[in-house]
Protein backbone atom coordinates (compact mmCIF):
# COMPACT_ATOMS: atom_id res chain seq x y z
CA UNK A 1 0.00 0.00 0.00
CA UNK A 2 1.72 3.45 -0.80
CA UNK A 3 1.21 6.56 1.48
CA UNK A 4 -1.57 7.86 -0.89
CA UNK A 5 -3.43 4.67 -1.01
CA UNK A 6 -3.14 4.30 2.85
CA UNK A 7 -4.45 8.15 3.38
CA UNK A 8 -7.61 7.00 0.70
CA UNK A 9 -8.48 3.95 2.78
CA UNK A 10 -8.17 5.42 6.35
CA UNK A 11 -10.36 8.52 4.84
CA UNK A 12 -13.23 5.96 3.59
CA UNK A 13 -12.85 4.05 7.28
CA UNK A 14 -13.47 6.85 8.66
CA UNK A 15 -16.45 7.97 6.28
CA UNK A 16 -17.96 4.77 6.89
CA UNK A 17 -17.49 5.42 10.55
CA UNK A 18 -19.59 8.56 10.72
CA UNK A 19 -22.22 7.46 8.51
CA UNK A 20 -25.56 7.70 11.09
CA UNK A 21 -29.22 8.42 10.65
CA UNK A 22 -29.64 11.77 11.38
CA UNK A 23 -33.26 12.78 12.24
CA UNK A 24 -33.07 16.49 13.30
CA UNK A 25 -31.93 19.00 10.93
CA UNK A 26 -31.18 22.53 11.14
CA UNK A 27 -33.02 25.26 8.96
CA UNK A 28 -30.42 26.29 6.96
CA UNK A 29 -30.51 25.37 3.52
CA UNK A 30 -27.63 23.28 1.48
CA UNK A 31 -26.32 25.01 -1.33
CA UNK A 32 -27.60 23.20 -4.95
CA UNK A 33 -24.44 21.96 -5.51
CA UNK A 34 -23.84 19.48 -2.45
CA UNK A 35 -26.70 18.16 -3.44
CA UNK A 36 -26.37 17.27 -7.35
CA UNK A 37 -23.07 16.22 -5.84
CA UNK A 38 -25.22 13.16 -3.76
CA UNK A 39 -27.19 12.65 -6.69
CA UNK A 40 -23.77 11.94 -9.01
CA UNK A 41 -22.70 9.76 -6.10
CA UNK A 42 -26.15 7.39 -6.34
CA UNK A 43 -25.99 7.30 -10.27
CA UNK A 44 -22.66 5.99 -10.04
CA UNK A 45 -23.81 3.18 -7.43
CA UNK A 46 -24.32 -0.48 -8.63
CA UNK A 47 -27.77 -1.28 -11.25
CA UNK A 48 -28.69 -4.94 -11.56
CA UNK A 49 -28.27 -4.62 -15.42
CA UNK A 50 -29.62 -7.76 -16.64
CA UNK A 51 -33.19 -6.77 -14.69
CA UNK A 52 -33.38 -3.75 -16.26
CA UNK A 53 -32.38 -5.04 -19.51
CA UNK A 54 -32.13 -2.68 -22.48
CA UNK A 55 -34.44 0.50 -21.78
CA UNK A 56 -34.59 3.33 -24.24
CA UNK A 57 -35.12 5.67 -20.86
CA UNK A 58 -32.65 5.69 -18.12
CA UNK A 59 -33.55 3.75 -15.53
CA UNK A 60 -32.40 5.53 -12.57
CA UNK A 61 -34.29 9.25 -11.71
CA UNK A 62 -33.56 11.68 -8.92
CA UNK A 63 -36.50 13.83 -7.72
CA UNK A 64 -35.56 16.72 -5.36
CA UNK A 65 -38.47 18.42 -3.33
CA UNK A 66 -37.34 21.09 -1.47
CA UNK A 67 -39.48 21.71 2.36
CA UNK A 68 -41.39 24.91 1.70
CA UNK A 69 -42.61 23.86 -1.89
CA UNK A 70 -46.44 23.29 -3.23
CA UNK A 71 -44.51 19.92 -4.57
CA UNK A 72 -43.82 19.45 -0.71
CA UNK A 73 -46.95 19.91 0.81
CA UNK A 74 -49.07 17.96 -1.88
CA UNK A 75 -46.55 14.74 -1.69
CA UNK A 76 -46.46 15.23 2.26
CA UNK A 77 -50.10 14.58 2.61
CA UNK A 78 -49.98 11.77 -0.08
CA UNK A 79 -47.43 9.82 1.99
CA UNK A 80 -48.89 10.46 5.16
CA UNK A 81 -52.61 9.00 3.81
CA UNK A 82 -50.61 6.11 2.15
CA UNK A 83 -49.24 5.37 5.91
CA UNK A 84 -52.82 5.43 7.39
CA UNK A 85 -53.92 3.31 4.67
CA UNK A 86 -51.01 1.08 5.56
CA UNK A 87 -51.58 0.89 9.14
CA UNK A 88 -55.27 0.24 8.78
CA UNK A 89 -54.82 -2.90 6.41
CA UNK A 90 -51.71 -4.30 8.66
CA UNK A 91 -54.54 -3.71 11.95
CA UNK A 92 -56.78 -5.76 9.76
CA UNK A 93 -54.50 -8.48 8.97
CA UNK A 94 -52.80 -8.64 12.15
CA UNK A 95 -56.42 -9.36 13.77
CA UNK A 96 -56.47 -12.51 12.60
CA UNK A 97 -52.76 -13.89 11.98
CA UNK A 98 -51.26 -14.51 15.13
CA UNK A 99 -47.75 -14.90 13.44
CA UNK A 100 -48.10 -11.57 11.70
CA UNK A 101 -49.28 -9.44 14.97
CA UNK A 102 -45.70 -11.40 16.44
CA UNK A 103 -43.72 -9.83 13.75
CA UNK A 104 -45.14 -6.31 12.87
CA UNK A 105 -45.74 -5.02 16.04
CA UNK A 106 -42.34 -2.99 16.41
CA UNK A 107 -43.16 -1.91 12.75
CA UNK A 108 -47.06 -1.38 13.48
CA UNK A 109 -45.67 0.62 16.86
CA UNK A 110 -43.48 2.77 14.30
CA UNK A 111 -46.57 3.50 11.98
CA UNK A 112 -48.97 4.75 15.52
CA UNK A 113 -46.20 6.64 16.33
CA UNK A 114 -45.98 8.76 12.84
CA UNK A 115 -50.10 8.64 12.86
CA UNK A 116 -50.23 10.13 16.19
CA UNK A 117 -47.27 12.60 15.03
CA UNK A 118 -49.40 13.81 11.87
CA UNK A 119 -46.58 13.57 9.43
CA UNK A 120 -44.14 11.59 8.17
CA UNK A 121 -40.44 12.26 9.46
CA UNK A 122 -38.27 13.03 6.41
CA UNK A 123 -41.53 14.20 4.18
CA UNK A 124 -41.16 17.91 4.98
CA UNK A 125 -39.12 18.20 8.34
CA UNK A 126 -35.53 18.59 6.47
CA UNK A 127 -34.48 21.05 3.66
CA UNK A 128 -34.53 18.11 0.80
CA UNK A 129 -36.77 15.25 0.35
CA UNK A 130 -35.11 13.37 -2.47
CA UNK A 131 -37.00 10.78 -4.18
CA UNK A 132 -34.71 7.71 -6.11
CA UNK A 133 -36.92 6.08 -8.96
CA UNK A 134 -35.57 2.81 -10.61
CA UNK A 135 -37.59 1.32 -13.59
CA UNK A 136 -38.65 -2.25 -12.37
CA UNK A 137 -37.03 -5.16 -13.67
CA UNK A 138 -37.05 -9.12 -13.82
CA UNK A 139 -36.24 -10.37 -11.67
CA UNK A 140 -37.46 -7.25 -9.12
CA UNK A 141 -34.41 -6.47 -7.64
CA UNK A 142 -35.01 -2.96 -8.17
CA UNK A 143 -34.89 -2.24 -4.33
CA UNK A 144 -31.47 -3.64 -3.63
CA UNK A 145 -30.33 -1.25 -6.70
CA UNK A 146 -32.24 1.59 -5.32
CA UNK A 147 -30.89 0.89 -1.89
CA UNK A 148 -26.99 0.65 -3.28
CA UNK A 149 -27.87 4.62 -4.71
CA UNK A 150 -28.79 5.14 -1.33
CA UNK A 151 -25.81 4.00 0.41
CA UNK A 152 -23.75 5.77 -1.69
CA UNK A 153 -25.38 9.09 -1.47
CA UNK A 154 -25.61 8.85 2.38
CA UNK A 155 -21.86 8.07 2.61
CA UNK A 156 -21.49 11.27 0.13
CA UNK A 157 -23.46 13.16 2.18
CA UNK A 158 -21.21 12.18 5.75
CA UNK A 159 -18.50 13.23 3.41
CA UNK A 160 -19.88 17.06 3.22
CA UNK A 161 -21.29 16.98 6.49
CA UNK A 162 -24.77 16.63 5.93
CA UNK A 163 -27.40 14.55 7.70
CA UNK A 164 -29.22 12.29 5.83
CA UNK A 165 -32.27 10.22 6.92
CA UNK A 166 -33.52 7.13 4.73
CA UNK A 167 -37.42 7.47 4.02
CA UNK A 168 -38.20 4.23 3.37
CA UNK A 169 -42.53 4.65 3.30
CA UNK A 170 -41.75 5.97 0.22
CA UNK A 171 -40.79 2.74 -1.28
CA UNK A 172 -44.62 2.10 -0.40
CA UNK A 173 -45.67 4.93 -2.71
CA UNK A 174 -44.62 3.32 -6.06
CA UNK A 175 -48.54 2.25 -7.09
CA UNK A 176 -50.11 5.63 -5.72
CA UNK A 177 -51.29 7.41 -8.70
CA UNK A 178 -51.17 10.67 -7.67
CA UNK A 179 -47.60 10.60 -6.30
CA UNK A 180 -46.90 9.12 -9.84
CA UNK A 181 -47.93 11.75 -11.47
CA UNK A 182 -46.65 14.87 -9.49
CA UNK A 183 -43.19 13.11 -10.45
CA UNK A 184 -44.41 12.45 -13.81
CA UNK A 185 -43.57 8.41 -13.94
CA UNK A 186 -46.01 6.26 -15.20
CA UNK A 187 -47.93 4.10 -12.27
CA UNK A 188 -46.45 1.06 -11.46
CA UNK A 189 -43.56 1.33 -14.01
CA UNK A 190 -41.51 2.58 -11.27
CA UNK A 191 -39.79 1.55 -7.46
CA UNK A 192 -39.26 4.23 -4.83
CA UNK A 193 -36.89 4.74 -2.31
CA UNK A 194 -36.48 8.32 -0.18
CA UNK A 195 -34.36 10.56 1.82
CA UNK A 196 -33.74 13.51 3.76
CA UNK A 197 -30.87 15.75 3.83
CA UNK A 198 -29.94 19.13 5.06
CA UNK A 199 -27.28 20.23 8.26
CA UNK A 200 -27.60 17.84 11.34
CA UNK A 201 -29.15 19.66 14.16
CA UNK A 202 -26.83 17.27 16.82
CA UNK A 203 -23.91 15.54 16.54
CA UNK A 204 -24.15 12.04 16.79
CA UNK A 205 -21.14 9.19 17.71
CA UNK A 206 -19.34 7.11 15.18
CA UNK A 207 -21.51 4.01 14.58
CA UNK A 208 -21.32 1.45 17.52
CA UNK A 209 -21.54 -2.23 16.11
CA UNK A 210 -19.76 -5.71 17.00
CA UNK A 211 -16.85 -6.61 16.46
CA UNK A 212 -15.95 -8.62 13.32
CA UNK A 213 -14.98 -11.58 15.28
CA UNK A 214 -18.25 -11.38 16.93
CA UNK A 215 -20.23 -11.98 13.78
CA UNK A 216 -18.06 -13.65 11.53
CA UNK A 217 -17.40 -17.40 11.10
CA UNK A 218 -14.25 -18.50 8.35
CA UNK A 219 -15.44 -21.53 7.28
CA UNK A 220 -12.48 -25.04 6.78
C1 LIG B 1 -33.67 -0.50 4.55
C2 LIG B 1 -33.60 0.59 5.58
C3 LIG B 1 -34.71 1.37 5.80
C4 LIG B 1 -34.67 2.40 6.74
N1 LIG B 1 -35.77 3.20 6.92
C5 LIG B 1 -35.71 4.23 7.76
C6 LIG B 1 -36.80 5.15 7.88
O1 LIG B 1 -37.82 5.03 7.18
N2 LIG B 1 -36.69 6.17 8.76
C7 LIG B 1 -35.57 6.34 9.54
O2 LIG B 1 -35.53 7.30 10.32
N3 LIG B 1 -34.51 5.50 9.45
C8 LIG B 1 -34.55 4.47 8.57
N4 LIG B 1 -33.47 3.63 8.44
C9 LIG B 1 -32.26 3.87 9.25
C10 LIG B 1 -32.04 2.80 10.31
O3 LIG B 1 -33.02 2.88 11.32
C11 LIG B 1 -30.61 3.01 10.86
O4 LIG B 1 -29.69 2.80 9.82
C12 LIG B 1 -30.28 2.06 12.03
O5 LIG B 1 -31.09 2.36 13.13
C13 LIG B 1 -28.81 2.18 12.44
O6 LIG B 1 -28.48 3.51 12.80
P1 LIG B 1 -27.33 4.32 12.03
O7 LIG B 1 -27.80 4.53 10.59
O8 LIG B 1 -27.24 5.65 12.75
O9 LIG B 1 -26.07 3.54 12.07
C14 LIG B 1 -33.48 2.62 7.49
C15 LIG B 1 -32.36 1.83 7.23
C16 LIG B 1 -32.40 0.84 6.28
C17 LIG B 1 -31.15 0.03 6.01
Amino acid sequence: MTPETGNENAVLDRIIGERRTHRKFTAAIPPDEMIESLIHAGLHAPFAASAIGSTSDYFRKFFVIRRDSKTMSALALLVFAEVNTLAAALEKGMAHDVALREQATAFTDRLAMIRKLGRVPGVGTAPFYLVVAEKKGFPPVEQQSLFACMENMWLKATALGLGFQVVSVTAQMADNEQFCRLLGVEPGKWAFMGCATGYPAEQLSPSIRPSVGEVTTWMG
